[in-house]
This record gives C-alpha cells, structure tokens and sequence, in this order.
C-alpha cells in the first residue's frame, strides 16, 4: 500500500516564535489524535527546521525543508545542504517548486542535481511538478509536467526513484484559490501514474505516492483526496492554520 500523505509548505511565513507555536500545537494535536496510516511533514523555513525536528515526537509527524543547494558544501554564501537539512532530524525535502522554478531560475538539470543530492543524505524527496495556465489552455500541460519528470527524476534507479514522492501543483491554482476540479486531479495524477508504469513498471507506480497542491483546504480536501490517484496533498496557505491544517489531514 502506497503512503498517504499531507505536507504542509509553509513557505516564506512564520517568524521563529509563531512557527515553534505551531508546530508545537500540531504535535499536541498528532498525539492526541494519533496519525493511522498516514504522514504528515511540516516543511518549515530553514530558519525553524532545527527547532521544529527537534519538538516534534509525534508518531507520524515530521519536519521538512522547502529547498537544498546541489553542492555537497562549500564555498556557496547564503546557501543551506542536504547534509545540513538531515542533520537537523527533518526527513524531507521539497524540491522544484513553481515558485523556486520561477523566480529563481531553477531549470530541469539543477532540480535533478537537487534531487540526487537529496537522496544521498537520506532526504524524501517531494518533487513537484505543474504547468502554467497556458500550457492547459494551450491544451499541453500533459507535455509539460511529462517533461519535468523525465528531466527531473526518472534519471534515477528504481531503488532511489521510490524514495521521492511526486507533488502535481498546477501553477494556475497555487495561492490563487481556484482549484483543479477533483476530475482534472485525477486525470492528472492518473497520467503520472501512467508515466511511472512506463518507466518503472507497474509495482513502483502502485507504490508511488502522488499529492495534489494548489489552494486546497478543508472544505475542498475530502473531493480531491476521494480520487484513487491523490494520494494527498501539498498544502500552502491552509497550513498556516492548525485547525485547518488538521482538518485536511482528517479529509484523508
Ligand atoms: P496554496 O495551498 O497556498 O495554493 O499553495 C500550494 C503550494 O504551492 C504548496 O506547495
């Protein structure tokens, strides 16, 4: 049975205080209420992440990055590694967000270093991957998120491959508050599903997890998780809330 799974990317939000605040209301929550069956990672700012690993024992819940540099380390100013990321206990990593691809120029060949560099200090990978609104309406969003895999991830073995986990985030409903209807989701993530058959064979692709992103919150959740190739979610904006986040991760 392939992992369910809720993310959290709380990206560029949150000071240090109101972050530990709540994550630590998150794991309060998590203990009382004990995870079955699936996972929950809160990708933190960098700023946060040892904190927040550190806090966090409920079973289930872990932490995560939003990024890594493709160096091992080194001379690269300002920038963070894979290796540091595990050391902080986080478990995951985001790599080829929209944003990340989009406003800073992170291209196919620099999210594959990413990626590998990810998995070599034992990070999950959450490998995201979308087309802009018009590449659907040009009708070649399926060319797209196709290449971004083919690019990005399908370079790796099977062994490695099933460590990552595949975000589809349509750009056209990231923070804008439309969503991908359920049946554009699926037929999305079937489509993935597809390509990772093509590539890996059909167990991997049954065990492959796939997650849907782009505004969905509590009230949309339950419709786009009921579909049998979302396998969960990557929650932006609703993740800044802990009702609101747990409420989404009941949905599952
Ligand atoms: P929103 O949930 O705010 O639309 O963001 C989705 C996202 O980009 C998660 O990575």
């Amino acid at each position: 049975m392939r992992k369910k799974i809720v993310a959290g990317n709380w990206k560029m939000n949150m000071e240090l205080a109101e972050g530990v605040a709540l994550a630590t209301g998150l794991n309060k929550h998590f203990l009382a209420e004990p995870l079955k069956n699936k996972e929950v990672i809160i990708c933190t700012p960098f700023i946060h992440l040892g904190i927040v690993s550190s806090l966090l024992d409920a079973p289930g819940l872990t932490a995560g990055a939003q990024n890594c540099n493709d160096h091992k380390s080194g001379a690269y100013t300002g920038e963070i590694s894979a290796a540091m990321i595990r050391s902080t206990g986080a478990r995951a990593v985001i790599i080829g967000h929209s944003e990340r691809r989009t406003y800073y120029g992170e291209d196919d060949t620099l999210l594959a270093a990413k990626t590998a560099e990810a998995l070599r200090n034992g990070l999950m990978v959450i490998f995201c991957c979308g087309e802009v609104l018009s590449e659907r309406e040009g009708g070649i969003h399926f060319d797209v998120v196709q290449r971004q895999l083919e690019r990005g991830l399908f370079f790796l073995p099977e062994d490695e491959f099933m460590k990552c986990v595949i975000a589809y985030e349509p750009v056209w409903a990231i923070g804008t508050g439309v969503t991908a209807s359920p049946a554009q989701a699926q037929e999305m993530h079937h489509f993935i599903r597809g390509l990772v058959s093509k590539k890996y064979g059909m167990a991997v692709a049954e065990e492959t997890t796939i997650l849907y992103g782009g505004s969905c919150k509590a009230s949309n959740a339950a419709e786009l998780f009921a579909n049998g190739d979302v396998d969960g979610g990557l929650i932006g904006g609703a993740s800044l809330v802990k009702e609101e986040f747990c409420n989404i991760v009941n949905a599952l």
